[in-house]
């Protein structure tokens, strides 16, 4: 099966927040996005709103014509714009005010009732829930029994690792650990993926079957264009399955 490429579409809101004027438009890339094949949009509607802003959720859920997954804080405020604009996919994230970017993966051990609450209220709204989180057979395992239909891997230390192989091992031993002890589980995966990873990460972990990717992405799109930079990807994710 084709591993699903999800856009990330954040960094471009990022570069028009930076003017505080009204583009690049996160909605026009979307659409480039899908034209060349993405199978999926992603956007993280911060507390904070420091690049995707309410109105970009809410344009994009009209225009979107494959799958919208919003990622987000599991706070209130977030749970009531969800229910509101009912994206395809709601991806929970932890998050914290002063971080460059989502560090780490979300506790759902440790908050497993308050998550419980909000998988259910999301589910009964007919919105499917995935769960960020480090590569960890206890979270794993605690998302499943809040009720997540997806997890999503944190590949940020993979990304991040000088030596990638024991990242790669942890990666693998987490989604051999899903789909053994939760075969109708979603293993998603992302963060830090560039052109030079996703296709290791690909060929050595079978189970992932859906990658969102974004800032190294939308880099490459500033000098080969949005369409070439998601082929490039495309390509890429293929490469990596076809060397399985
Ligand atoms: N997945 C999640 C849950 C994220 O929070 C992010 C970053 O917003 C990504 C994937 C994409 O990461 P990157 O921008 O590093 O590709």
């Amino acid at each position: 099966m084709r591993v699903a490429l999800q856009v990330n579409v954040d960094h471009v809101a990022t570069l028009r927040q930076a003017r505080g004027v009204d583009y690049p438009d996160p909605v026009h890339a979307a659409v480039l996005c899908e034209l060349a094949g993405a199978d999926g949009i992603t956007v993280h509607l911060r507390e904070d709103r420091r690049h995707i802003v309410d109105r970009d959720v809410r344009v994009l859920r009209e225009t979107v014509k494959s799958v919208l997954n919003l990622e987000m804080a599991a706070t209130d405020e977030m749970k009531g714009i969800a229910l509101e604009v009912k994206p395809d996919l709601v991806t929970l994230v932890p998050e914290k005010r002063e971080e460059r970017t989502t560090e780490g993966g979300l506790d759902v051990v440790g908050a497993r009732a308050r998550l419980q609450g909000m998988v259910a209220e999301l589910g009964e709204a007919g919105i499917p829930v995935s769960m960020f989180i480090d590569p960890d057979a206890a979270q794993i395992d605690a998302s499943v029994e809040v009720g997540a239909r997806v997890i999503e891997l944190h590949t940020g230390d993979y990304a991040n690792a000088s030596d990638p192989r024991a990242e790669l091992e942890k990666l693998m031993a987490a989604a051999a650990h899903a789909a053994e002890r939760h075969p109708t589980l979603r293993v998603a995966a992302g963060h830090g993926l560039t052109l030079l990873n996703v296709g290791d990460l690909v060929r050595l972990v079978p189970e992932i079957v859906e990658l969102n990717i974004g800032h190294a992405l939308v880099a490459d799109a500033v000098f080969r264009g949005m369409e070439a930079s998601v082929a490039a990807y495309r390509h890429a994710i293929d490469d990596g399955e076809s060397r399985r």
